[in-house]
């Protein structure tokens, strides 16, 4: 099969198209075909820097949107044929920048069927860490205020959505230029960080979901009312603020977004019932990966890139 692999560390331009082993699904697990596979930030921090994944040649890539080809033995819930979405496990699942995948056969929710691969690709990792956020780490409650930094990032976009669909009132932090999409998308209030000081323009607010970093960090914690949550996304960037947190009573909470069955169903049913809409800026087909990569990287990207695979 066709893949995008990197034998080093560095810069795009060491995605290279590679013929490579077609995988075989063991035992409880599925081989996907994939149609779609979604690009993030995660990429291009693992496609450059020494982490969790040290062992070249590297397959990069954990969204897909794609069709069960096979599937191992044990597996129940898919059969061939299927069209099918998911998060591969992070960090070791990695390999959706390639025409087929393995992995467990609960990665693996049913497509919803009015939603294309490029969409659905394009949902997985950053749904899931908005839905974990918001959910199981903020616990958010209608009537909330939740702020959300890069409001309309990967994540940001989704986080507006879900939290929107919850029942909180929504702030957002963008560029005035993305204003009105995050406006369609639900944002009850929008911080241009440009011109603006967010810790004055948000008022007192429930929740945070930080995905910048450094200096946001402690800012945020100062916008919250007593008992609320931030929840901080770039981990490298972070540091935690347990005690300071405790002296406010407020929560910090870092977090890495998880493979999560039951996390994918309550996506996909925000997607079929429209309240999550994917907003996708461009997509690559597999041999410019290292272009998606560049663009990606700007960190100007409005929603999400995705490579289409077939
Ligand atoms: N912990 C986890 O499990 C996890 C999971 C997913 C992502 N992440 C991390 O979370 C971060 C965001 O991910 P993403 O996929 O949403 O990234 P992304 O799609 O690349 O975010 C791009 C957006 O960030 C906005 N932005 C940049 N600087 C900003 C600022 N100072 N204030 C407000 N908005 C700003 C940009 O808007 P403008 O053009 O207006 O600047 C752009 O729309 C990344 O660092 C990623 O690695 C962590």
């Amino acid at each position: 099969m066709r893949a995008v692999s990197q034998d080093r560390l560095g810069d795009p331009d060491v995605l290279q198209v590679v013929e490579v082993e077609r995988p075989v699904p063991g035992p409880s697990e599925v081989l996907v075909r994939v149609h779609a596979a979604g690009i993030s930030p995660t990429d291009w921090v693992h496609r450059r820097l020494p982490g969790f994944l040290d062992q070249l040649p590297l397959i990069l890539g954990w969204d897909v949107s794609g069709v069960v080809e096979a599937v191992g033995v044990g597996v129940t819930i898919h059969e061939p044929g299927d069209e099918v979405f998911g998060m591969l496990p992070y960090p070791h699942g990695h390999g959706s920048f390639a025409e087929y995948v393995t992995a467990p056969a609960r990665t693996f929710v049913a497509k919803p069927a009015g939603i294309g691969h490029v969409e659905a690709a394009s949902v997985p990792l950053a749904a899931l860490t908005a839905y974990q956020a918001l959910v199981d780490t903020a616990h958010i409650r209608p009537g909330q205020r939740v702020l959300v930094h890069a409001a309309a990032g990967g994540v940001g976009h989704f986080a507006v959505q879900i939290a929107k669909s919850l029942g909180a009132t929504v702030i957002g932090t963008a560029s005035a230029a993305k204003h009105e999409l995050l406006r369609e998308l639900g944002a009850d209030e929008l911080i241009d960080y440009h011109t603006e000081d967010f810790e004055k323009a948000a008022g007192e607010v429930d929740v945070v979901l930080d995905l910048i970093g450094g200096d946001y960090t402690a800012r945020s914690l100062r916008t919250l009312r007593p008992g609320g949550t931030l929840v901080s996304l770039v981990l490298s960037q972070t540091t935690p603020l347990r005690e300071e947190a405790a002296a406010l009573g407020v929560r910090h909470r870092l977090m890495l977004v998880e493979a999560d069955q039951a996390g994918m169903l309550a996506v996909a049913d925000l997607l079929r019932s429209g309240a999550l809409r994917p907003v996708v800026q461009a997509s690559f087909p597999l041999d410019q990966a290292a272009q998606a990569h560049e663009v990606g990287e700007s960190g100007r990207v409005t929603g999400k890139l995705v490579l289409e695979i077939r």
